[in-house]
């Protein structure tokens, strides 16, 4: 049986870099078209040629989570020019390598802002819609397994994705009703900008000793997850937390 989303179109948030950037070229290639939504606009732009090039349709959105109206105006551009919304991978993101004393108002903002708020609004906005449509949908939020376990130096990171597995839960359960499916993977350590310099230091180096299988991951492992949770054939999978850690969170 194949996984296909033909016909589908689908919103990406943080599809300038990393994970973001895959799982839109993933769904692309499953048949989706494909709104790539971010700050980085020339990113986005390149993007969206090489998956035209490669045969789908993409359009690139400016969007900044933090900022609701920016949200809001990004997931109406997005359906104006590509039809309305069915999937949605709710992935932008940021960390910040901090001890617990040394945190400063302006670095939790931006974390919680981001990854917490962010999500929420932008997963608002998008069922919003599909339930105004009355369109069934698919929302994936990209939790962390610094979710399912506090991660040392990363507190407030680790609190806003415990807090993206709660607020999935929650829009699973309120949501389901519209034929909505809200379900959070956990990635454990994929390699991508927003960790690429720590694997070179001494702690990341000590970290990857102590990972199940020594090795960090690319964002390719985790296609299937994703591409399934995007497809009609999870449909019976509803508030789902689905650790994709290699064992990181298993013990
Ligand atoms: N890599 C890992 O090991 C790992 C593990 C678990 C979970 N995750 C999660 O996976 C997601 C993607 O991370 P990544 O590893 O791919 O990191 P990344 O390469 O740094 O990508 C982060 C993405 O988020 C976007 N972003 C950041 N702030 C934004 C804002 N205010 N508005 C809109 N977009 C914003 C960035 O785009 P612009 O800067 O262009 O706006 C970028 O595309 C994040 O939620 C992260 O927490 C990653």
């Amino acid at each position: 049986m194949e996984l296909k989303l033909d016909g589908k179109i689908a919103m990406v948030t943080g599809a300038s870099s990393g994970l973001g950037a895959r799982f839109a070229r993933v769904l692309a290639e499953a048949g989706a078209s494909v709104a790539l939504a971010a700050r980085r606009m020339e990113r986005l732009e390149a993007l969206a040629q090489r998956i035209a090039a490669a045969g789908a349709r993409a359009h690139a959105v400016a969007m900044d989570v933090t900022d609701v109206e920016s949200v809001r105006a990004g997931v109406a551009a997005a359906e104006a020019a590509l039809g309305p919304l069915d999937i949605l991978v709710n992935n932008s993101g940021v960390s910040a390598t901090r001890r617990i004393g040394e945190v400063e108002e302006h670095e939790y903002d931006r974390v919680m802002d981001t990854n917490l708020k962010g999500a929420f609004f932008v997963a608002q906005a998008v069922g919003r819609s599909m339930i105004a449509a009355q369109r069934p949908g698919r929302i994936i939020n990209i939790a962390s397994a610094a979710g399912l376990r506090p991660l040392a130096q990363i507190s407030v990171y680790s609190m806003s994705k415990a807090a993206v597995i709660h607020m999935t839960r929650s829009m699973a359960l309120e949501w389901g009703r519209y034929g909505i499916n809200v379900n959070a993977v956990c990635p454990g350590y994929i390699e991508t900008e927003i960790n690429r310099d720590y694997w070179a230091t001494e702690g990341g180096k000590k970290l990857l000793q102590m990972l199940p299988r020594r090795r960090v991951g690319t964002p390719e492992d985790l296609d299937g997850i994703v591409l399934l949770l995007a497809a009609e054939q999870s449909r019976f999978v509803n508030g789902a937390v689905i650790a994709a850690d290699d064992g990181l969170t298993a013990a």
